[in-house]
Order: C-alpha cells, then sequence, then structure tokens
C-alpha cells in the first residue's frame, strides 16, 4: 500500500535547512494497523503529512497505492487527498467545524460527490453509528467530550471511503480510558473494514496494542517492533485495560542502504558497551557487538 524508498524531506526557512526525513525506508502492507513512535522533531508528522499528500517529498521515492506522490500533478494530488487517504489530528478544532452538529460536519467531505442529500446523510449515520455515536448524531462538538469529539474526527476521516487512515497523535488531548477507547475504535474499523491504519503516537500503551511499531529518530527509521503471534490472539480476548505489553512484541533494528544499524541505549547499557569503538565479529553465524 505506502512504499517509502530513501525519502528525503528538506524544509527550507529563510536563513536554515532542516532534513526532517534523511533517506526513510518503510514498506507498509494493505491492512496493516501501525504505530509510528519516535522523540518529538524526529520526522514524525512530516512522514504523515507526506503519505497524505499534504506536503511533496524533496527526494526519494513515494508510492501510495500504487501512485507516485513524488510524480503527482498539484490536481492529481487534490483528488489524492480527498479519496485515498482521511487525516485524524491531535486537535479537535482542527477536525470539526463548531457550529455544525456531528451529522452536519461528517457529510462536509462528502459535499463534492454526486450522492444527493439523503444518501450523504444515511452514509454520515451510518458512520457515526459504526464509531459508537448513534446518540450524539444531532449534538454540536460544545455538546461533546473529548473522546466523542474525536470520534466524529474519525468519522469525517473515513467519509470518502479512504483506503489509509492516518492519526496524527489522535489521543494526545484525551484522558487515559478515552485513549483506550479510541485505541479499540481504530482496531476495530482496521478488522471490520480493512483499512490501513496509521497511527503516530507517543502513547506506549498505544503502541503495545497494534500490530507493528515503527521507531523513528533522526528521520529515519530506527527500529521495528513485531507483536508476537499468540499475544495477538489473546489480544483480541481480553479487554482493553489488562494488558501490559512487555511480552507483546519482538524488536528488530532496521539496517540502512549503507548497512547502518543504530542500538538502543538499553541495549548499549545491558551489554556494558560504554565507548564508541567497538568490536564487531561473526560468531556462529551470528553478527556480536561487544566492548573492546
Ligand atoms: N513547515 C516546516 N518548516 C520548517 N521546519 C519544519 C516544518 N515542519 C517541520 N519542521 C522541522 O522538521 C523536523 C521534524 O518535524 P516533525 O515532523 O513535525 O516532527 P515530529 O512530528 O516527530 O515532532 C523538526 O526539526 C521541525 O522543526
Ligand atoms: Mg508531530
Amino acid at each position: 500500500m505506502i512504499d517509502c524508498d530513501s525519502l528525503v524531506k528538506i524544509y527550507k526557512t529563510d536563513e536554515v535547512e532542516v532534513m526532517a526525513l534523511q533517506g526513510l525506508e518503510l514498506t507498509i502492507k494493505k491492512g496493516e494497523l501501525m504505530a509510528v513512535i519516535g522523540k518529538s522533531g524526529s520526522g514524525k508528522s512530516t512522514l504523515l503529512n507526506m503519505i497524505g499528500g499534504l506536503e511533496r517529498p524533496t527526494a526519494g521515492k513515494l508510492y501510495v497505492d500504487g501512485k507516485d506522490l513524488f510524480a503527482m500533478t498539484d490536481k492529481e494530488l487534490v483528488e489524492y487527498r480527498k479519496h485515498t487517504v482521511g487525516f485524524v489530528w491531535q486537535k479537535n478544532s482542527r477536525n470539526l467545524l463548531p457550529y455544525m452538529t456531528a451529522l452536519e460536519n461528517v457529510q462536509v467531505p462528502m459535499y463534492f460527490d454526486k450522492d444527493n442529500k439523503e444518501d450523504r446523510e444515511a452514509r454520515a449515520y451510518d458512520l457515526l453509528c459504526k464509531v459508537g455515536l448513534k446518540e450524539k448524531v444531532n449534538s454540536y462538538p460544545a455538546q461533546m467530550s473529548g473522546g466523542e469529539q474525536q470520534r466524529v474526527a474519525i468519522a469525517i476521516a473515513l467519509a470518502n471511503n479512504p483506503k489509509i487512515l492516518l492519526a496524527d497523535e489522535p489521543t494526545g488531548a484525551v484522558d487515559s480510558k478515552t485513549s483506550d477507547m479510541i485505541q479499540d475504535l481504530f482496531r476495530k474499523l482496521n478488522e471490520e473494514m480493512g483499512i490501513t491504519v496509521i497511527i503516530v503516537t507517543h502513547d506506549i500503551s498505544l503502541a503495545n496494542k497494534v500490530g507493528r511499531v515503527v521507531m523513528i529518530a533522526d528521520g529515519k527509521i530506527s527500529t521495528e517492533k513485531i507483536m508476537k503471534e499468540d499475544y495477538r490472539k489473546r489480544i483480541n480476548d481480553m479487554e482493553s485495560e489488562s494488558f501490559n505489553g512487555t511480552d507483546s512484541h519482538e524488536e528488530y533494528s532496521i539496517m540502512d542502504k549503507a548497512h547502518r544499524v543504530q542500538i538502543s541505549d538499553d541495549i548499549l547499557e545491558a551489554a556494558g558497551i560504554d565507548t564508541n569503538k567497538v568490536k564487531i565479529q561473526v560468531v556462529d553465524g551470528k553478527v556480536v557487538i561487544s566492548k573492546e
């Protein structure tokens, strides 16, 4: 569904150039539910905005659903944003119009398609039911809790049947219970609709519940965790509060084109490596890195 190859994004301001993505490699399959984590400023939003067609890459390759985002004209990009991707932001104010009810808000992205008014309304109603807001269809944003507003935002993002749902820190502004509810909703939508979901988050509890977690550091994917199969089975039988993700995932490091691999502080500490010169050997078919 998504293929990033040596993706580079440079922001130029008056005096400085910021290299927000520095040769990022990432492949995402259709129907994946994944999280992107990383420190502030590491390039998470830049990646999401680029996949969402809001920003253009500076160099490298970016293909989404078979389309080359580098080569798209402005007009094609507008079409792409309308039909291929749906966006959920952290701030509700960026997602919802305050003077419209939930039902009206969800119809906004549908205004430019050919459906008549009744069909639009019916579709919006279905989407609000899907996100669990059947009782709130006629409420205005100010009459809803933060979590409810965020669920309306998710319904809006789904309004044009996108193939990919992109969420930038969707649980950043809500309490942990609401956050759990929103996480479960993403999982449900992914399972029921087969939609590819990418969530940028600093919420580790959210990250532990998705199939795959990639960590961005300095504009590159540094490590990747894949959920273990037995955990995936257990997660489906459990309530969201009852599991902690310590044994949930296996961690992988991503080797870049120049064969560099980043090693986390935790692993260095566990191995007692505190110098910048290390010994690298092959022992029994394994690469062993040890203190000099
Ligand atoms: N529009 C922009 N203009 C200039 N610099 C930007 C812009 N957007 C992001 N950056 C810079 O790019 C880097 C990555 O930012 P961002 O992708 O927002 O990180 P994150 O979402 O992980 O916090 C940061 O150094 C940030 O200051
Ligand atoms: Mg960000």
